[in-house]
């Protein structure tokens, strides 16, 4: 089985419990999940007006966002 959820955000929430702070992944690439590994950063130059993908060996792909209906956290993706 697969899924496919649309991600706006490339930064992480800071999240703050008992004093200590952590960083929580937004973007969704991070392979040390839920935390952030700084990996987002690949994520700055993407277009806008494009669903950008990436493989196993971190390399992006665009293509035209065809798919308008898919789950997105776009309502989320400045907060
Ligand atoms: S927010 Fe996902 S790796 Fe940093």
């Amino acid at each position: 089985m697969a899924r496919l959820v649309k991600r706006y955000r490339s930064r992480p929430y800071a999240v703050t419990i008992g004093g200590e702070t952590k960083y929580i992944c937004g973007c969704g690439l991070s392979s040390t999940q839920p935390f952030c590994n700084g990996t987002h950063k690949i994520t700055q130059t993407e277009a806008p007006g494009t669903l950008s993908w990436y493989d196993q060996d971190g390399q992006r792909h665009d293509t035209p966002d065809s798919f308008p209906d898919i789950c997105s956290d776009e309502q989320t993706k400045d907060a």
